[in-house]
């Protein structure tokens, strides 16, 4: 047990898919998974563990911005031996380059956040993506036919409701495609305990054209991204 993980060692699998939703990942484990058991209820921070074609996954919530997720990825690498951690979620499109329900396979994350400020003590450092996992679930994402797939940069921002939207121009115009909340930190701790990350995101709402999606497209575009990240996280 940790401080926010009930789980015995061993609960966990070496794979954790994330969404940020507790519910989600409720969701992904009983449309998903075989025999998947409920490991963690701290919080209300849902995990759970059972089986994919055979190989054990498991599915952690991890709340709302990177200070949430921190928590349980700090844990589930540190204390729970975790191996890889694919962040499943939405993000906004900022750029007209990607459309609402669009696959967003975040090679990088961008951050306004000073929890890399604080780490790297005012040094920009560059989260990255896990390339075996990236380049696996593009191929996964190219095989799906309904689906467009990019692959770029995200940014990871602490704000939802940002005081300054005007800073996001540059970062568009330095190739951003969408905003999200956690991205950034799970690559910066995946790199800090040598283990791997991906944060794939269907484009849930558009910053500039307005499009939103309805809640059956989103559990649709929902679906095909879990299998994305499944398939990349196992199918090796
Ligand atoms: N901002 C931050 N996170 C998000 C957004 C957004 O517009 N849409 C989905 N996740």
């Amino acid at each position: 047990m940790t401080i926010h993980i009930g789980a015995a060692p061993g609960d966990i699998a070496p794979v954790v898919l994330m969404p940020g939703d507790p519910l989600r990942a409720k969701w992904i484990a009983d449309t998903f998974l075989d025999d998947a058991r409920c490991y963690n209820e701290v919080r209300g921070m849902l995990g759970f563990t059972g089986t994919w074609r055979g190989q054990r996954v498991s599915v952690q919530g991890s709340g709302m911005g990177q200070p949430s997720l921190a928590i349980y990825v700090n844990e589930l690498f540190r204390d729970y031996g975790v191996e890889s951690i694919i962040r499943v979620g939405s993000c906004g499109g900022v750029t007209e380059k990607v459309a609402v329900r669009d696959v967003i396979l975040a090679s990088g994350a961008c951050t306004d956040s000073s929890m890399n400020t604080h780490r790297f003590g005012g040094y920009d450092y560059a989260p990255v993506a896990d390339f075996g996992l990236l380049s696996r679930a593009y191929a996964a994402a190219s095989a799906l036919p309904d689906t467009t797939t990019h692959v770029g940069l995200i940014m990871s921002s602490d704000s939802f409701y940002s005081p300054r939207p005007e800073l996001m121009e540059p970062m568009v115009q330095h190739g951003v495609l969408a905003i999200e909340m956690e991205g950034s930190a799970l690559y910066t701790l995946a790199a800090a305990y040598d283990r791997k990350a991906l944060v794939v995101c269907t484009v849930s709402d558009h910053i500039v054209t307005g499009e939103e999606t309805t809640s059956a497209e989103r559990e649709q575009t929902f679906g095909a991204m879990i299998e994305i990240a499944l398939t990349a996280a196992l199918d090796d």
